[in-house]
């Protein structure tokens, strides 16, 4: 079909008009992998919905969505933390996802209290040991690393990542305060080094003999023994896995999750992103492409999840870390856990 208009401003128009009619639903998210490029590629090829990143950290993020809560410019606000999404969900920036999908798909543990968010992956902060040195009994729980036997010998990132914020939250929420500080003086004080680098530089310092022990992310090891470089898959050949306990509980484990922000334009859109995240097909992608866990109980984990052996995760916490947040860094900061 062909179209005249009757001036340049009125081909404007029309163009602007197409614009506005056009499908989308609008990120913001602090995710930063490849497989979500992926994934809303697909989303968008069969549904005809636009997907649109606007990707920051999630403090930057709630400080915008707080500034535009008139008018919102986001639909979906996706996190790599359950603490963020409480946070949003407190400052009365999510409204309630009402999705029977998304409460069939995923656990009520691994949604908000609020019915305003729900997560679509899990991952574990779990300890990784050298296997060729380690004989004999292995550490069990994350309690068990901050005795005075692993003085020395003991690798995990600085207090500035909130991989060990949320763990040390949880172990606040689990033992209390005083403990916590127990535990994260303990810790401080079997470090091999101060604190530095990222998750797999603590596999990659194993390997190289600097201490026998670290704490990483489950992910991270997929992410190495997939890795382009032959020293990083050896580096993960190298160690070992064991998903520790918490105190009476399970292995800490946190989530990337999304809720749908309050008088968002696309909340529908929004609502169908979230949904497809949490079906079955995509739960099982993510683990293939992340070795992020599903969150989703119908889907089978994959080989190199089953090898690190059968993860039973401190769920009750999830809730807690936002709540123990600050309190979290305010320890750090005292027991001098850089
Ligand atoms: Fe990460």
């Amino acid at each position: 079909m062909k179209t005249r208009f009757s001036s340049p401003i009125a081909a404007i128009a029309f163009f602007v008009g197409f614009l506005a009619q056009a499908e989308e639903v609008r990120l913001y998210s602090e995710r930063h992998y490849d497989a979500d490029k992926e994934v809303f590629s697909e989303f968008t090829d069969k549904t005809g919905i636009e997907v649109k990143v606007v990707k920051a950290g999630a403090n930057e993020l709630i400080a915008r969505l707080k500034s535009e809560k008139n008018s919102p410019q986001a639909d979906l606000y996706i996190t790599s933390d359950a603490a963020s999404l409480t946070k949003a969900s407190k400052a009365g920036l999510l409204a309630p996802l009402k999705s029977e999908l998304i409460n069939a798909a995923v656990p009520q543990a691994l949604r908000g209290k609020q019915d305003t968010w729900a997560a679509f992956t899990m991952r574990g902060r779990i300890l990784v040991y050298a296997k060729d040195r380690v004989k004999g009994q292995l550490p069990k729980s994350y309690q068990d690393l901050a005795s005075p036997e692993y003085r020395g010998n003991l690798l995990i990132r600085s207090s500035t990542s909130k991989y060990n914020r949320s763990l040390l939250a949880s172990i606040i929420a689990i033992q209390g305060k005083a403990k916590a500080i127990q535990w994260a003086t303990g810790m401080k004080n079997n470090f091999a080094r101060p604190p530095q680098g990222n998750d797999r530089d603590q596999v990659r310092a194993v390997a190289k003999g600097i201490a026998d022990y670290a704490i990483v992310n489950t992910y991270y090891l997929g992410l190495l023994k997939n890795g382009e470089s032959q020293e990083d898959r050896d580096a993960h050949a190298a160690v070992g896995v064991v998903l520790p306990t918490s105190g009476d509980r399970g292995t800490h484990v946190n989530i990337s999750g999304g809720g749908i922000i309050k008088g968002a334009k696309n909340s529908s859109n929004a609502r169908k992103l979230l949904e497809y995240l949490v079906s079955e097909k995509v739960q099982k992608k993510y683990q293939r492409l992340t070795s992020e866990y599903a969150v989703s109980t119908k889907v089978e984990h994959e080989p190199l999840q089953k090898a690190w052996g059968e993860i039973n995760p401190d769920l009750e916490s999830i809730h807690d870390l936002g709540i123990y947040d600050q309190e979290a860094q305010k320890i750090f900061n005292m027991v001098g856990w850089k």
